[in-house]
């Protein structure tokens, strides 16, 4: 099994270890990169938990699997003649619905963009939002009326979406991307964000998120569609571009959205908004979806793991 350089994975006291499980017992030999052949595992140390199975393990580079029925085809429609089409087999941007009922929830979403508004017009305070547009990210952590601010994850009215409908799109991300279960995913923000004619959200990133959801509250017709910024645009610096590929904005992709879309992504894709040519206003709420290392998090607890410093005694 390749393993990124310098890959070194904790795991929980309690929970089966796959690292010291795939090189056997501490006496036993390292399985050889060199040595195709050799038969680098035995049934009896692969069978824990179904975590690490002999089909699953990969010989040297450049030879195939041994088995491979185990990995789904990628998706691909039958071709017509001489038409070709975008397999994409590392997919990054999902897209699935979900019936918000955006009436329940309307009051409360003005509310909150009645305070960010007041406070960007008291303090001046800038964000991606412009020309209009006002986002409630503001408010995260802050205190209203005495009070903790309550993002809308935590709204009883999308209590369903985040607890039963998110979870189950989050795990098929998770498997997509061959990401570790012991990075246990959480809901570190979410906030909604208001467009109205003319204006936009700019160019932004969500740093340090595993999955961000954009979820369409209400959709009117004109009011943007989201624009993707080529994730790859940094390897175009060294291709024969034509010369005007970054000036003319092709490295962005637009995206139609309605009512009820969810579109996931990774956090550090860039996008923006459209400029909203709608007169009634738009209203999107964001989610970023960070995760707890469970490994590292047991470790710490267990005084195994030793931090080099506190949050407290940086600086
Ligand atoms: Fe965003």
């Amino acid at each position: 099994m390749k393993r990124a350089r310098g890959f070194k994975e904790i795991t929980p006291l309690d929970a089966p270890n796959p690292v010291r499980e795939f090189q056997g017992s501490s006496q036993s030999k390292k399985p050889s990169l060199l040595q195709p052949k050799e038969k680098i595992l035995d049934e009896k140390n692969v069978e824990m938990g179904g975590q690490l199975k002999t089909d699953e393990v990969f010989p040297p580079i450049a030879i195939p699997p041994l088995k491979t029925s185990h990995h789904p085809s990628v998706p691909c429609s039958p071709v017509e003649s001489d038409e070709m089409v975008d397999l994409n087999p590392f997919p990054y941007l999902y897209k699935s619905t979900y019936d918000f009922k955006f009436d329940t929830i309307k009051e409360k979403v003005l509310d909150d963009i009645k305070r960010s508004k007041n406070i960007v017009e008291q303090t001046g305070i800038q964000t991606p939002e412009k020309e209009g547009a006002y986002t409630t990210v503001i408010l995260v952590g802050a205190e209203v009326n005495g009070q903790r601010w309550t993002p809308p994850h935590t709204w009883t009215e999308l209590s369903n979406f985040v607890d039963n409908w998110l979870p189950q799109k989050v795990k098929k991300l998770w498997n997509d991307w061959g990401l570790s279960p012991y990075a246990v995913p959480f809901i570190s923000e979410s906030w909604i964000n208001e467009h109205s004619y003319g204006s936009f959200t700019e160019g932004h990133h969500h740093q340090n998120s595993q999955i961000s959801l954009s979820c369409y509250l209400n959709v009117p017709e004109d009011s943007g569609r989201l624009m993707i910024k080529d994730p790859m645009e940094i390897y175009n610096h060294s291709r024969p571009l034509n010369f005007d590929h970054t000036l003319s904005g092709k490295s962005w992709r637009y995206i139609g959205v309605d009512t009820n879309d969810v579109i996931f992504f990774p956090g550090f894709l860039e996008h923006q908004t459209e400029r909203s040519q709608s007169n009634d206003k738009r209203y999107i709420m964001s989610i970023n979806i960070n995760y707890v290392d469970y490994g590292a998090f047991a470790a710490m607890n267990n005084n195994i793991l030793k931090p080099l410093w506190h949050p407290e005694q940086f600086g």
